[in-house]
């Protein structure tokens, strides 16, 4: 049995979300949680095993022709089904098997690290090696699938890793000064990105001056968090992350449950926390002194019955065959 392997990071937007539907500037970086693919022959069409939903699926021709129609088959799936074809094209016949530790829906980028990590389980089993932006763009037609119009951050950073500047599709790759020890919160209050995306849309369009104040101050501010990020001034991004978070409520994506957590978090002496992502429930952000304060807070969170993970940016972005 011939069998490719595939892995790709989830990420954290620490600057810039929502506002960077609009084109302005957002920061984002990797982390270390993954998905993992493996692509293997099958004699039987496009198999999906998803593990972390619990869920298989198969693909008939026809199903396959009419998900590159545009119609919907399998509401979850279909970013993968698409990615497969994608890279392997429309007669691929390949049971994908995915393995992640990312929390789903939650703004951790789980469903772009999915189909990056399929194109590149697609790509090993047939013994290519699409460069970054190709595997970039095919995902990016995935994830159309699953979110409607994205912005195309999420998989940019799951294929480039470590940090990088993300403006109206541009991408300047980030320097990382200092580690970035920070902690993560699943709130576990499910969203949906496509509806967030949306209620601040019409938000906008009944408040345009005001909702186009904050969208620009926000981008003002991601503007100083890349300078902050550039020099490793960890206090100054603690405090740009607590602005940040005022200004995502002031348009409306936070939630009662984030608001609650991220002053626990703060009384824990973090040094700033904010959602990352859509918001509406998903996951927080907190920054830390050092890994070591990271660890003791995450504990402290954790016996409160937290889903929490603390980790640093992580260097490493999509990668085709073994990543073990
Ligand atoms: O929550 P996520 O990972 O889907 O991030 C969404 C980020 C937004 O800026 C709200 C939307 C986008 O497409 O950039």
């Amino acid at each position: 049995m011939t069998i490719g392997k595939g892995s790709a990071p989830g990420k954290v937007i620490l600057s810039g979300e929502h506002s960077v539907v609009y084109g302005y500037p957002a920061v984002v970086a990797a982390i270390g949680l993954r998905c993992d693919v493996t692509a293997t022959d099958s004699t039987d069409g496009l198999n999906i095993i998803a593990g972390d939903l619990d869920r298989s699926v198969s693909y008939s021709s026809d199903d396959i022709s009419n998900l590159l129609k545009g119609k919907i088959i399998h509401p979850k799936l279909d970013n993968i089904a698409v990615a497969a074809l994608e890279m392997g094209g429309s007669d691929l016949q390949t049971t994908i098997k995915i393995s992640s530790d990312i929390p789903v829906g939650a703004g951790l980028g789980s469903s772009a690290a999915v189909s990056v990590a399929t194109i590149c389980a697609v790509a090993d089993l047939q013994n290519k090696q699409p460069k970054p932006e190709e595997i970039s763009r095919m995902a990016f037609r995935a994830e159309k699938i699953a979110h409607g119009t994205p912005s195309g951050i999420d998989n940019t950073i799951a294929t480039y890793g470590g940090a990088l500047r993300f403006q109206d599709g541009s991408i300047t790759r980030k320097q990382i000064k200092s580690n970035f020890p920070m902690i993560i919160v699943n709130t576990e209050v499910p969203r949906n990105t496509k509806e967030l995306v949306t209620n601040v849309r019409e938000l906008k369009d009944k408040h345009p001056n005001s909702v186009n104040s904050v969208l620009n101050s926000i981008s003002k501010l991601t503007d100083e968090f890349e300078k902050m990020f550039d020099e490793g001034a960890l206090i100054r991004m603690g405090e740009l992350f607590d602005i940040n978070q005022g200004l995502l409520d002031a348009i409306g994506v936070g939630h009662p449950k984030l608001s609650e957590l991220i002053w626990k978090a703060r009384d824990l002496g973090v040094l700033g926390a904010k959602l990352t992502g859509a918001g509406g429930g998903g996951c927080l952000i907190a920054l830390t002194y050092n890994v070591e304060e990271a660890k003791k807070i995450s504990e402290k969170l954790r016996s409160n019955k937290l889903e929490v993970y603390h980790t640093e940016i992580s260097s490493a972005g999509a990668i085709i065959g073994d990543s073990k």
